[in-house]
């Protein structure tokens, strides 16, 4: 990719001039901010020169007379206060193009160094209501790993469900009391929310139906044979409702490893940690101490309770050692909502002190609003689950394809799927993932704008030019790059690579999602100034292979953001 070799270029070129780079100085090169004076940009030989105290313009010409980029760029200009600035030239991008036509993969960069990275994500409760931040976790972290994966690392997606816990002693209760059976078997996850909402509103008001909960509970955890029989229905029940919810949102999981899953190794794990010495006794609860690091320095992390029980925390060390023992993770990516913060900064710092290695990230994010600014409901007033937020999408886009003509039933049926999907998932991944965003149906669902309709019918129209070659056009590598507008929607498939690669650098889908709504756009305005099918010899085929360039580029890449195409709409 242009980035990375002009960074490279830009790097022996300090050294070709004998300028001392400290180690820790970062010589890069970024995307212009204004493409008037250029595609990329430095501004290292001007930031150097702040730092050695000397002229950054004659710094920055020093560094541009060693610079060797002549099979890049056209042009190298020294702007403002020692900006370098570069223009890639047409043969370079006619290059580039002619390779991402080759390539089923679009030329885009492999990592050198695959890692495994475990991303956990989703990761809902059973029986319990599933929040808006459950759909975010969903949606980003299945994003993420497309991402990876794409970008060369092995990719292993593990869902964490909330499988165990205290929401089962209400929930036996309501189980034994007040279960509807025919709506357990309709929708099993509505029916045990259900359920689990009444019984904690009569816990709140009455200690006796507490206590019974409490019972429940313990003869749960002490092996209850009939206990762990409706445990084990409900989790049944449930997993099979949320297989076929992420089936139709296309989103697979290598593992469901949920929290029970660990239930028979956090006694031994406690006291492994014990005799590590790793954590201690304090006021008869087993602890996992932090002096060392300031912000934690009086939050001790909990993993054994003084009446015996385990925690959340503790599972989920349990489950860092079955990650880095069983599938050799070196990276885990939790995508999870920021409220849990604090518990990432603990389990994180625990297992650094016990000397594993494998790095940890807690991908955060902020809440989802309804348009008025406050919590989301749907429209039923309930708070959201993500089936009533897919039904409804899927409902409203059926209603607006709904009056187009030529399509079949089942057509519509189709396209009304990819569209209400596509919709959800772009409304959440084109925003920064730590904004609140704000839920608007009629705005995710418009035609127009930064939205999933306007990228999927960016696609759909460079279809329809080969639809009208039927199969005629034989694409070649005969590429001349002349008009502005050929040269903008070059460039800019030209940075899918470096696209690709910056999503992962601070976990930001947002920049795939941008980039692939300016990739329209470009596409749009080429498709105005440039006719392709009246064109003719290497005018026309360099149009062509735009045109397929795009729509294989808006493909892929809504297909990393976990959005399909649809050939028409
Ligand atoms: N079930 C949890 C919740 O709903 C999220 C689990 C996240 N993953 C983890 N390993 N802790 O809040």
């Amino acid at each position: 990719m242009f980035r990375s070799l002009l960074t490279s270029r830009l790097r022996s070129a300090f050294a070709a001039a004998q300028i001392d780079v400290p180690v820790d100085f970062d010589v890069a090169v970024t995307l212009a901010a204004d493409t008037r004076f250029g595609d990329y940009q430095s501004n290292a030989a001007m930031m150097l020169a702040r730092q050695l105290k000397t002229n950054p313009r004659a710094l920055a010409q020093s560094v541009a007379d060693k610079l060797d980029v002549a099979d890049i760029c056209e042009k190298v200009g020294i702007d403002g206060p020692g900006f370098l600035n570069f223009t890639v030239g047409k043969e370079a991008l006619a290059g580039k193009l002619a390779a991402i036509r080759a390539d089923e993969h679009l030329d885009v960069m492999r990592v050198e160094q695959p890692q495994t990275i475990v991303i956990d994500f989703s990761a809902p409760n059973i029986a319990k209501p599933m929040h808006v931040g459950h759909i975010r976790s969903t949606i980003i972290g299945d994003c993420l790993a497309r991402v990876a994966a794409f970008a060369g690392h092995k990719v292993i997606t593990d869902n964490h469900i909330g499988d165990w816990g205290t929401q089962f002693g209400m929930i036996l209760h309501g189980w034994k009391t007040m279960l509807d059976h025919e709506a357990l078997m309709r929708d099993p996850i509505h029916e045990l929310v259900r359920c689990y909402k009444l019984v904690n509103a009569a816990a709140k008001n009455d200690d006796a139906v507490m206590n019974t909960c409490r019972e429940e509970l313990v003869r749960l955890q002490q092996g209850d044979v009939e206990n762990l029989g409706i445990w084990r229905k409900c989790v049944e029940l449930s997993l099979s409702q949320l297989r076929g919810i992420y089936s139709r949102l296309d989103i697979r999981f290598d593992h469901f490893l949920g929290e029970s899953f660990y239930n028979d190794r956090l006694a031994p794990l406690v006291d492994e940690l014990l005799a590590a010495g790793v954590a201690r006794e304090s006021d008869g609860a087993i602890c996992i101490f932090f002096e060392d690091i300031p912000e934690l320095a009086d939050k001790p992390c909990i993993i054994r309770k003084s009446d015996g029980g385990f925690l959340y925390a503790t599972t989920d060390l349990a489950t860092i050692d079955h990650r880095i023992r069983e599938w050799q993770a070196d990276q885990v990516w939790y995508v999870v909502g920021a409220p849990q913060s604090l518990h990432f900064q603990q389990i994180f710092a625990a297992s650094r002190k016990r000397g594993q290695r494998a790095r940890m990230s807690h991908i955060a994010f902020g809440s989802i609003l309804g348009p008025d600014g406050k919590m989301f409901k749907t429209r039923s007033g309930e708070s959201v689950g993500l089936l009533e937020v897919l039904d409804e999408a899927i409902a409203r886009a059926r209603a607006v394809v709904a009056e187009r003509e030529g399509f079949s039933d089942g057509e519509k049926d189709a396209i009304a799927d990819v569209i209400g999907i596509g919709a959800v998932k772009y409304a959440e991944l084109s925003q920064h993932r730590m904004t609140d965003y704000k839920f608007s149906w009629d705005k995710m669902l418009s035609l127009q704008g930064n939205t999933a309709p306007y990228l999927i019918n960016a696609f759909v129209r460079t279809r329809s030019i080969f639809r009208k070659l039927d199969g005629q056009a034989v694409l070649t590598d005969d590429i001349t790059i002349t008009d502005p507008a050929e040269r903008a929607l070059a460039m800019k498939l030209a940075q899918l690579s470096e696209t690709v690669h910056d999503v992962l650098v601070d976990f930001r889908p947002n920049l795939l999602a941008n980039y692939l709504y300016e990739l329209a756009n470009a596409y749009h305005a080429f498709y105005e100034a440039c006719p392709v099918l009246r064109s003719e010899g290497s005018v026309r085929n360099t149009r062509l292979v735009l045109c397929d360039a795009t729509s294989r580029v808006l493909q892929t890449g809504l297909g990393l953001l976990g959005i399909k195409t649809t050939e028409r709409m």
